[in-house]
């Protein structure tokens, strides 16, 4: 079947999923991954790189559209076949200008300089990472999308130790606490190449993590970017080890130029509004949290941000959870209690 999704029109599976991973099988398309495109291409429409490769073609959506979307010189790498064939008509169905490599990307990655490159396989990012690292232009960028959600999380805790050498306890932090393991991940193995990965761009959405990450080359930068990884203590418990500094960047601050189409969609506009308070803190509280709460009932979110607000508070939701809110600069947690339930 034909679907329209930004300015493209792409033939897509019939079986395709609209909620969820979706089956794999040529031609691959999820429609829960569309606010993970739409944000590409706000994000590639503001920093303009050159030469961008769609790493894991399926349908070629994501490249058929960041070329059509944004102007980008686009490369799209697919290894099979079939779904190959599924990309280069759709690349002529648009007008699209991009061009198609039936190949392995890892071969695709050393052979160009690309500036910027888009990861997203099924499952597990991580066995990409390194060639990615390793190939992207000084300055480009990298985009990540991990579906190994439950290793992320840590509710496969031994699959979490072997693949991410942390531990984590599942709560109700759990995605906020995956994305930064995610990242740690990154940052760790650019440092072994003086590759510095800064993440520009964080968020979960459904069953993936998606992390946008601008990679400079330099030891002193990997330094520092190490020097922000720490065990963390929650509830009495060591956890981690974790990314603990900024998921979004000052560039994204309120002014992403994401084109018209990008800007009004109703969850795309949310997300670019609402992403840079993520940085008010790291990891968020909950407002559910009944050690925190004392096993009251739980205080309204909405009227707890107003009022802390009101008091003076930057403070607002998290996309983490339904129930949480970050606070930024110096409080007291009795003090936040005490604005939630007052009457
Ligand atoms: C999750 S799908 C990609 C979805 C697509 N990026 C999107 O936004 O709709 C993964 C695709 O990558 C392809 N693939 C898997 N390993 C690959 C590799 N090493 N090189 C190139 N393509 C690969 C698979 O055949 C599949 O079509």
């Amino acid at each position: 079947m034909i679907i329209q999704e930004g300015l493209v029109r792409v033939e897509v599976p019939d079986e395709h999923r609209v909620r969820g991973p979706g089956k794999r099988g040529p031609g691959f398309y999820n429609a829960d991954q569309k606010i993970n495109r739409d944000l590409t291409v706000a994000y590639v429409s503001t920093v303009r790189p050159s030469f961008f490769l769609d790493a894991f073609g399926g349908s070629g959506i994501r490249g058929i559209r960041v070329e059509r979307e944004t102007g980008t010189r686009t490369v799209i790498s697919e290894i099979n076949p079939v779904s190959a064939a599924t990309i280069e008509e759709n690349i002529s169905r648009n007008g699209s200008r991009c061009t198609l490599i039936g190949d392995n990307c890892e071969t695709v990655m050393s052979e160009f300089k690309f500036d910027f490159i888009d990861i997203d396989p099924y499952g597990s990012a991580l066995p990409y990472i390194d060639s990615a690292l390793r190939n992207v232009k000084n300055g480009g960028h990298i985009g990540v999308t991990a579906t190994d959600l439950s290793a992320l999380t840590g509710s496969a805790g031994k699959v979490t130790r072997r693949r991410y050498s942390a531990n984590l306890t599942v709560d109700s932090l759990k995605h906020e606490k995956g994305i930064r393991l995610l990242i740690r991940a990154v940052i760790e193995r650019g440092a072994q190449y003086e590759m510095a990965a800064e993440p520009m761009m964080s968020f979960w959405h459904s069953h993936f993590y998606r992390v946008i990450f601008r990679v400079t080359r330099g030891a002193g930068r990997c330094d520092r970017l190490l020097e922000e990884i720490s065990p963390i203590l929650l509830n009495g418990r060591e956890e981690g080890p974790l990314w603990l500094g900024k998921l979004e960047t000052r560039l994204l601050d309120r002014t992403l130029r994401a084109p018209e189409h990008v800007a009004s969609d109703i969850r795309a506009g949310r997300f670019l509004r609402n992403l840079p308070d993520e940085d008010l803190m790291p990891l968020f509280i909950d407002l559910g949290d009944r050690e925190i709460f004392n096993g009251g009932d739980i205080p309204s979110v909405s009227r707890t941000v107003a009022r802390l607000a009101e008091n003076g508070f930057a403070a607002s939701r998290t996309h983490f959870s339904p129930t949480g809110i970050k606070i930024g600069g110096e409080w007291d947690i009795s003090e936040i209690r005490k604005i939630a339930y007052a009457k």
